[in-house]
């Protein structure tokens, strides 16, 4: 069960905070980033998970994984890099263990699928679409394809064909394709998502980045290469959640989950403007748990303050 700790659900007091992701009803549209916050009961030791608009799990595959040695993360200026790898308990255990507690919280799930085939996709997907609290699937496309080395999310042709082979086994839940940032045009990925049978797109994963340890002349992380996030890749973020919106999400009415460096309630509010309907948090909640709970009354006042009733009159109103 969750702990109590003071309870739900968030004092707002007038606003409307709730949105609409694809027909999925969020009383706020704050979730944390997939990875970051384990699958629940990690985060519950600090923060009420009832006060999140969803909880996104971490990448969930159908065997377990150990992941990548360490060195598995580094603090970087603005933000840190990550190779943690598939590291997780894999889907049975993930229902057995983690889906009890999570619906329990009462509050939409969305978990984060990630795989080296297909078919590893399909598995997950199938399994987890006839649970009720999964309210929506994250597609993580940024891993290789054990058949051809290449990424399922970084070329157009293929993220299609991928999304529509787990379309076909995703009946109830919300499926949600996550985008790489590491593409010359995200829109072309983008829309590809969408062809596929996309219901919203998360973006964006984490930037490729690196760090040397100047006195080994070695990579720090052991996977040598990671991904980058934080506060130092906001406005990378903040472009292609703009750039998503406006030459493809807003035209086919498909939601954005904008996400990359969000750590306080102005950098939700600047992705909201730019076109997402819902925000994730991520490595803001290595500093404070409470990130979510803080951006959502930040939000709520700032509502307030401009005499506007509801947090949808925000999305995509960039001028
Ligand atoms: C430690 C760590 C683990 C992550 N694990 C996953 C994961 O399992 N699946 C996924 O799609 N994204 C994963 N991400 C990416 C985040 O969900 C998010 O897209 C990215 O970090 C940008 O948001 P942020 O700057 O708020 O962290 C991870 C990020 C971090 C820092």
């Amino acid at each position: 069960m969750l702990p109590a700790m003071g309870g739900a659900p968030l004092e707002t007091t007038t606003v409307d905070l709730s949105v609409d992701l694809a027909g999925l009803r969020l009383a706020n549209p704050v979730m944390t980033a997939s990875g970051t916050s384990g699958f629940g009961p990690e985060h519950a030791e600090y923060m009420d998970l009832r006060k999140l608009g969803a909880f996104v799990t971490k990448a969930v595959s159908p065997e377990a994984r150990k992941g990548n040695p360490p060195e598995r993360i580094v603090e970087t200026r603005g933000g840190m890099l990550n190779a943690i790898g598939l590291a997780n308990v894999g889907l049975e255990r993930f229902v057995a263990e983690k889906i009890p507690f999570l619906q329990s919280a009462g509050i939409p799930v969305i978990v984060n699928v990630v795989g080296h085939s297909v078919e590893d996709y399909q598995t997950v997907c199938r399994r987890l679409d006839s649970i009720d609290c999964v309210a929506g699937l994250e597609l993580n496309v940024s891993c290789p394809n054990v058949a051809d080395g290449l990424e399922f999310g970084t070329d157009p042709q293929r993220l299609s064909k991928f999304v529509t082979a787990i379309r076909r086994d995703v009946h109830r839940a919300k499926l949600i394709v996550k985008l790489s940032p590491n593409v010359t045009d995200i829109t072309e990925t983008a829309r590809a998502a969408i062809d596929g049978g996309a219901d919203a797109l998360s973006v964006i994963n984490t930037l490729y980045g690196m760090a040397i340890n100047v006195d080994t002349w070695k990579p720090i992380l052991a996977n040598r290469t990671g991904g980058l996030s934080g506060p130092a890749i906001k406005p990378v973020a903040l472009y292609m959640v703009h750039r998503v919106y406006t030459k493809v999400a807003a035209d086919l009415g498909v939601p954005i989950i904008g996400m990359g460096g969000i750590t306080d309630w102005r950098d939700a509010v600047e992705f909201l403007l730019a076109g997402a309907t819902a925000v994730a948090v991520g490595t803001a909640l290595f500093v404070d748990p409470q990130a979510p709970i803080h951006i959502c009354e930040g939000i709520a006042a700032y509502l307030n303050r401009r005499g506007l009733q509801s947090v949808r009159e925000l999305i995509g109103k960039l001028k």
